[in-house]
């Protein structure tokens, strides 16, 4: 098939998914349409996708189901945070126990003591932990530490890594090509519009999988970097287990603080994604599952950094609370996932993790077709590229017109992936015959889109 005719059956095809999508979702319409009126754009940002995002209705174990009626097998899991399913019975018991004793008591409330206790007894670098209300405020909190404990205020972050809305992260995150700068030396590019203009100077960029110019690029600015913010982006892109150690180990040496985000990547194993890499970080921040679904972010790490926070000790100058932060509803929910997650459970969600990328990496390889499977334990992105998902520049080239036909053809088999097909999660609830039925649509998917 030439070039043109190929894109214009492929245009055709992602004409008809919408228009079938259109067809059986009219509730999800009328929803959106209604929440237009009110809300800027009808939807959360990370909602939205053409022709509008689909609304759910409610969840039940590894199902979720829509407006018009319709079941879809989730392996979203509200952006990761539902390692168990929806509605999994102990977390609705953990919450009804805490609805019943006080919803917010504006005191401690016992249950923060043992989930405190718990993430410190997994994670081994974990001496203090704090629980705030997101991810955001996780790395906000933690950047502030480092940048009062070593006295210095730049940091440096990854090319294409994502740490929450707040100015001093918000930057690089997906740059456009054409403002990156050169590959080794990425231009620091603010992504948030109303960001201080001052926030993207203060941020070096460093290239995944790049020891050479990571190396460069932290020794040039050691005396000024207050820390390095760095999430491996497990099955996300496929970062070398070498480089990894090597972004802990340079940090070191040149004395500035590694933060390490495990705020999807703590799903993947009892100690975390640092337990996997075998290194000990000075701050590491939590999210997601640690809420078992209910708002919840922490961060914590070494005693001597986390005690500027010790109101004990007098004024420090520094201070994290939060009308809502550790609400009790939360630790309750987080406490009772954490529980369900025992290292059976891991490895349980791992053999579903091989059997799935196996699976997709093989359709892809007998189909002929450009994709990149990455998948590491329960987290999984799909890319339909030639390039190696090692860097942002080469997932930032996918193409994500077919990324969304395969998203709208899987749904339409009643598949529920992420709508761009990246982040997306295995829970508990699976089993193998959810993942043998989505490999195979994911066959129909592509026989219809390629
Ligand atoms: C790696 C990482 N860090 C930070 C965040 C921000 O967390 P939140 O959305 O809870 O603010 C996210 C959210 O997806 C994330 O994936």
């Amino acid at each position: 098939m030439s070039d043109i005719v190929e894109r214009l059956s492929k245009t055709k095809t992602i004409d008809s998914l919408e228009e079938n999508y259109r067809a059986e979702s009219p509730k999800s319409r009328a929803y959106f349409e209604r929440c237009s009126i009110t809300m800027p754009g009808g939807a959360k940002g990370a909602y939205f996708y053409t022709p509008y995002p689909l609304t759910m209705e409610k969840g039940e174990g590894c199902y979720l189901f829509d407006l018009d009626g319709r079941r879809f097998i989730d392996f979203v899991g509200h952006h990761t945070t539902q390692i168990l399913g929806h509605n999994h019975p102990s977390i609705i018991q953990a919450i009804e126990k805490q609805i019943k004793l006080g919803i917010a008591l504006g005191a401690h409330a016992g249950v923060e003591a043992e989930i405190a206790e718990t993430m410190c007894r997994r994670v081994k670098s974990l001496e203090r932990i704090r629980f705030c209300n997101s991810g955001t405020e996780a790395t906000l909190h933690a950047i502030r530490l480092a940048r009062g404990f070593s006295g210095r205020s730049k940091i440096a972050k990854f090319e294409g890594g994502y740490h929450g809305s707040h100015d001093a992260v918000e930057v690089s995150v997906a740059p456009p090509l054409d403002k990156a700068g050169p590959a080794a030396a990425p231009a620091s590019v603010s992504g948030a519009g109303g960001a201080s203009p001052h926030a993207a100077k203060e941020v070096v960029i460093l290239p995944y999988n790049d020891e050479v110019s990571v190396k460069r690029l932290l020794n040039d600015n050691c005396n000024e970097l207050a820390c390095v913010i760095f999430d491996p982006k497990a099955g996300i892109m496929t970062l070398n287990r070498n480089f990894v150690q090597f972004v802990r180990e340079i940090t070191k040496e040149l004395g500035i603080l590694l933060i390490f985000d495990e705020i999807v990547g703590f799903r993947l194993s009892s100690g975390g994604l640092q337990e996997i890499y075998s290194l000990l970080p000075d701050l590491t921040t939590f999210g997601k599952l640690v809420g078992g679904g209910l708002p919840v972010g922490a961060f914590g790490g070494r005693a001597d950094i986390m005690s500027l926070l010790d109101n004990t000790l007098g004024a420090t100058g520094f201070f994290q609370s939060g009308t809502f932060s550790a609400h009790p509803l939360a630790m309750a929910a987080g406490l009772a996932t954490l529980e369900q997650l025992t290292p059976e459970a891991f490895d349980r969600l791992n053999g579903l993790g091989v059997r799935l990328y196996t699976g997709l990496r093989n359709l892809f390889y007998e189909r002929g077709i450009d994709a990149q499977v990455v998948g590491l334990g329960t987290v999984f992105s799909i890319y339909f590229s030639n390039k190696e998902a090692v860097n942002y520049r080469n997932i930032a080239t996918a193409d994500t017109k077919i990324a969304h036909s395969i998203f709208h053809a899987l749904l339409q088999k009643g598949y529920f992936l992420s709508h761009n097909l990246t982040m997306n999660s295995l829970s508990l609830a699976l089993n193998e015959s959810h993942i043998d039925g989505l490999i195979e649509a994911m066959r129909q998917a592509v026989n219809e889109v390629f």
